[in-house]
């Protein structure tokens, strides 16, 4: 069972920083994951609400401002002082660290409050530029975003994002189409995604931070799991 990062090491770094990534970047797990808005001037960034307030010193919506007003307020003192200073980074800066390493990249497109224009293919384009294709799945709430990228470019995985119980997850996800489900943790362990995890489509599981869940997921056969504390986690599985 592969395990990913969650918006980085986010358990021990503040989510979706630098700090955050090069922590991920140094452990030899599968992947990362972390997640993406489109800033009023069309940069892409690397941040999970659609406003700055939880995890910066400012507040409002990412779309209502520019990258370099972003850029003017700290991303890191909210979670310790230690990491005072951290900025908001761009979507560029989080694939040139993991360029340099073999990880995984979940990119998740954070399009199903604000559906931002232009955004797929955005990111479809840099990562086509930094030759990360094969090394990359998008996913995302909206099953619109995941629907487009598929369309125009085909050869990248995709994954859409649930946190509900689907009667038939497969064959909602052929309608899409998306590659593989990301699934909640509550909603794992249902029958009907027992029977996705059997056809072999891959299934990880978003957020698994305690061990035990770890284990019966792993019983399971689920693909992978999404973590805070991805070093813990990469220590116990490697024990068992
Ligand atoms: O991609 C898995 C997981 O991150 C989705 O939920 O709210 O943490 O972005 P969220
Ligand atoms: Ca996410």
């Amino acid at each position: 069972m592969d395990i990913y990062a969650h918006r980085g090491s986010s358990g021990t770094h503040p989510e979706n920083s630098l700090a955050a990534f090069h922590e991920a970047a140094r452990l030899p797990i599968y992947g990362v994951e972390f997640d993406v808005h489109l800033t009023k001037d069309g940069e892409l960034v690397v941040i999970h609400d659609e406003t700055i307030a939880r995890t910066s010193d400012g507040k409002g919506f990412v779309k209502d401002m520019t990258l370099a007003e972003l850029r003017s307020f700290d991303f890191g003192s909210w979670f310790s002082d230690e990491f005072r200073g951290e900025l908001i980074p761009t979507l560029y800066e989080v694939l040139e660290i993991f360029s340099e390493t073999s990880h995984h990249l979940n990119i998740e497109l954070k399009s199903d409050i604000f559906p931002y224009e232009g955004m797929v293919g955005e990111v479809v384009a840099m990562v086509q530029k930094m030759k990360l294709d094969a090394r990359v799945v998008i996913s995302s709430f909206d099953h619109e975003a995941v629907r487009a990228v598929k369309k125009i470019a085909p050869h990248i995985e995709t994954a859409a994002l649930f946190m509900e119980v689907l009667v038939d997850p497969l064959d909602y996800m052929r309608t899409i189409p998306a590659d593989a489900l990301h699934i909640s943790l509550p909603y794992a362990a249902r029958p009907s995604m027992r029977k996705v995890v059997e056809t072999g489509v891959a299934v990880r599981v978003f957020t698994v931070n305690e061990v035990k869940y770890a284990e019966a997921l792993r019983k399971i056969g689920v693909t992978a799991l999404f973590t805070d504390y991805p070093k813990k986690m990469m220590i116990h599985l490697n024990r068992k």
